[in-house]
This record gives C-alpha cells, structure tokens and sequence, in this order.
C-alpha cells in the first residue's frame, strides 16, 4: 500500500528483460533482483517502496500522475522513452517532489540518440553509468533532498 513515506521506482520497455537483455551493456542482474536491492535502501531510510514496470507509455504516465498525491519521491529509468517521450516529460512535471532520472548504463558513452533526454529536464538530478547502483545512488539522493 502507497504512503506519503513513499518511494516510489517505475521503470519503462524492457526492463522486465534485464538480466537477459544485452548483459554486456546491462548486466546479469533481473529486475527482481534491483527491486529487492531498493527495498533494502527505502527500509533502512524508513520508507516504503513501490516499485513498477511497464513497456506501454500511457501506463507510466498514469502511474506518474497516481504519484502525484501519495509518493515523497520518485526515481525514474524510463528507458527508451527517455529519448522519446514529451508525454512522460509533461506528467513528470506535474509532481512537486524530488525525482531522479536513472539508468543502467552511461547514455552519454553510448549511441547519439541516447543522449538526448526528455526525463532530465524534469527531474531534480540524473544518475547514470553505475549499473543496478544507479538505483540504490537514486533512492539515496531521493531520501537526502527530503532531509534538506
Ligand atoms: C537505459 C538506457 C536507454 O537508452 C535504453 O533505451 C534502456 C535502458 C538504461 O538503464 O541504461 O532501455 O535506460
């Protein structure tokens, strides 16, 4: 159940793939197994985690949009609507809490299209690069802006 000490993680296309997709780039590690590692780092900063992926657009941005009224902070790897997607960007800003960008990998070291972002402008700050550390790095900056 979402509380206003939320955390909340969503995570867009082919993230539910990780462990198998392009483990060069990505690595071994399933998406269960980075939701269990962000647990651990919400419940040691006292908040709750809810953590979701999905591959269709408009259901992030619904879920963004029921983030609005019940989480304290939201980190986002939205994937390869990163590069695409203006409607992700707009619900993005409707939320009045810290939000992290987050990847796996460094967007920037890779193809051209990557390096554009739609998140960034919306978000407090980025984390990228650091593989299944990207998340933990989030959620840990997440509970320090609410602390300032
Ligand atoms: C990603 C980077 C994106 O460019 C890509 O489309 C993904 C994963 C990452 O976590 O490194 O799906 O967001």
């Amino acid at each position: 159940m979402a509380t206003q000490k939320s955390i909340w993680v969503l995570n867009g296309p082919n993230l539910n793939l990780l462990g198998e997709r392009e483990p060069g780039i990505y690595g071994s590690k399933s998406l269960a197994d980075i939701e269990q590692r962000c647990r651990d780092t919400a419940t040691k900063a006292q908040f709750d985690l809810e953590f979701r992926q999905s591959n269709h657009e408009g259901e992030l941005v619904a879920w963004i949009q029921e983030a609005r009224t019940v989480a304290a902070g939201l980190a986002i790897n939205a994937g390869a609507y990163t590069h695409t997607s203006v409607a992700v960007h707009d619900a993005l800003r409707l939320l009045d809490i810290p939000i992290v960008e987050v990847h796996l990998s460094n967007i920037f070291a890779r193809e051209e299209f990557r390096h554009k972002s739609y998140i960034s402008a919306a978000a407090t700050g980025v984390v990228c690069g650091f593989g299944p550390m990207s998340y933990v790095l989030a959620i840990d900056a997440l509970t320090a802006q609410m602390d300032l």
